[in-house]
Formats: structure tokens, C-alpha cells, sequence
């Protein structure tokens, strides 16, 4: 008998974000009547197609306790780890008992709450028959520089250059031993990169503009004018 691949999802949201300058993480501030956190999460599990979104929470974190979503059924949480990738890794790990390593994982931050259930399906979608996996990602329209200290030493050539979203989707099993593999490593700054660290190309997938993640204050304002447009 052949074992049913699985999806499920992991939210890092372990990180303070000092970017924001506010009193708390950003990914428990306020967005159209909700937290940051919880947009992200409902959308995560009206996506339908997760068993279960491992969360990775501070272990002196006071807000998620008090959010309703924290109660449902499909949400597990494991501590947060020192850089987001230590936070996934926790996560990962606390599905190990119930996930295969056929499994497919999508690592989705928590700090990027108007991903759609469209982005989501395209993503699975376009991935579901690749060996190793692959990462939603947008082009860039600007003109790229390369730059030290405030002189321009080069322009990258923007055909080649595409900016990093997520979610990110790969197998439980390669994901797991990528990242143990480049624990500790600062280059890790998402889960693509330890697969390259592998010798491994993942795929990029044209994902959507509206899916932002929120760095600083700004962003909250554009990303309730994108949810307020959004009808899918
Ligand atoms: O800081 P940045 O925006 O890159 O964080 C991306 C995501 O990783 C956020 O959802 C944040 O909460 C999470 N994170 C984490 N553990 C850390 C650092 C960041 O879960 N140590």
C-alpha cells in the first residue's frame, strides 16, 4: 500500500521585529479587528489542505495564549529558536511522530498575513511532482544596483533576480536534514537556502504582490488596503 502524502504548514513567528518599532511583536498587531497572526492562520486553515500549522512561539511570549486561534484543533505549537531557522526546525520537529518524510511541508511567516488560498494551491500545484520543492517568489521591477557604502559598484541584471516569498514548500524529510545540516549558519535566512546549501535547486513559483510581509509600520496600512481588495 502506497502512504498518502500529506501536507502541513509551519509558521515561524518566534521573532520580536525591531523594525517596527512597537511595543510588542509585530505579528501580534492589530490589522483590520485582528491580530497579524491570526489573519495569517485563518488563511493557513481555510487553505483546507493542511493536517495540521506547526507554530513556533517564544517561550516569554504573554499574547499568544490569549488569541482564540491558539484553541483550534489543527494548530500545535513548539518553541521559538534564536534565528527563524532554529524556529522551523522546532516546529518540524514537533510533527515528526505524525509527518513522513515524503510529507510536504509549506514554511509560511507569520508576519505575511494576506497569502491567499489561490497562492497556496498554485504553489502545490505547480510543485507537487518536483523532486525537490520550491519557494513562491516575485520578479523585481526596479533596476537592481550593487553597492558599497553608498557607491554604485554594479547593476545586477534583474532578469536573473527574484525576491524570496513564502510559503515555502519541500519534503518533511530533505527540509529536516537541510536545515540540521546548516544549523547555526547566518546565511540561512529562509528555507530555499539550505536546500542550496544541499547542492539542491529549488524552483521559484510567480507568486502574488499583495502577499507582503510586514517589516515596518507602513506595511500594516498597505496590507489592509490589499486585504479590502481581495476577494478570493
Ligand atoms: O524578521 P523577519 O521578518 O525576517 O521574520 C520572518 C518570520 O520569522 C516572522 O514570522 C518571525 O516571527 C519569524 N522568526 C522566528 N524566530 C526567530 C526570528 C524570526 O520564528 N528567531
Amino acid at each position: 500500500m502506497t502512504d498518502l502524502i500529506k501536507f502541513w504548514a509551519v509558521v515561524p513567528a518566534a521573532g520580536v521585529g525591531k523594525r517596527m518599532n512597537a511595543d510588542r511583536p509585530k505579528q501580534y498587531l492589530e490589522l483590520a479587528g485582528k491580530t497579524v497572526i491570526e489573519h495569517t492562520l485563518l488563511r493557513l486553515l481555510g487553505a483546507e489542505v493542511f493536517d495540521a500549522v506547526a507554530v513556533a512561539i517564544s517561550e516569554e511570549d504573554p499574547y499568544w495564549p490569549d488569541l482564540e486561534v491558539s484553541e483550534n484543533e489543527k494548530i500545535v505549537t513548539a518553541p521559538g529558536g534564536k534565528e527563524r531557522a532554529d524556529s522551523v526546525l522546532s516546529a518540524l520537529k514537533s510533527i515528526r511522530v505524525v509527518a513522513s518524510d515524503n510529507d510536504w511541508v509549506l514554511v509560511h511567516d507569520a508576519a505575511r498575513p494576506c497569502v491567499t488560498a489561490t497562492d497556496i494551491h498554485f504553489l502545490i500545484n505547480s510543485l507537487l511532482n518536483d523532486e525537490v520543492g520550491g519557494i513562491l517568489a516575485l520578479s523585481s521591477h526596479d533596476t537592481l544596483k550593487n553597492v558599497q557604502g553608498i557607491s554604485i559598484i554594479g547593476t545586477l541584471d534583474r532578469r536573473r533576480i527574484w525576491r524570496a516569498l513564502t510559503p515555502q514548500m519541500f519534503r518533511y524529510g530533505l527540509l529536516k536534514s537541510a536545515l540540521e545540516a546548516a544549523e547555526g549558519n547566518p546565511a540561512i535566512t529562509d528555507e530555499a537556502s539550505a536546500l542550496e546549501l544541499q547542492g539542491l535547486q529549488p524552483k521559484i513559483v510567480e507568486g502574488r504582490p499583495d502577499n507582503i510581509k510586514i517589516t515596518r509600520p507602513e506595511d500594516l496600512a498597505l496590507a489592509q488596503f490589499y486585504m479590502e481588495q481581495q476577494n478570493d
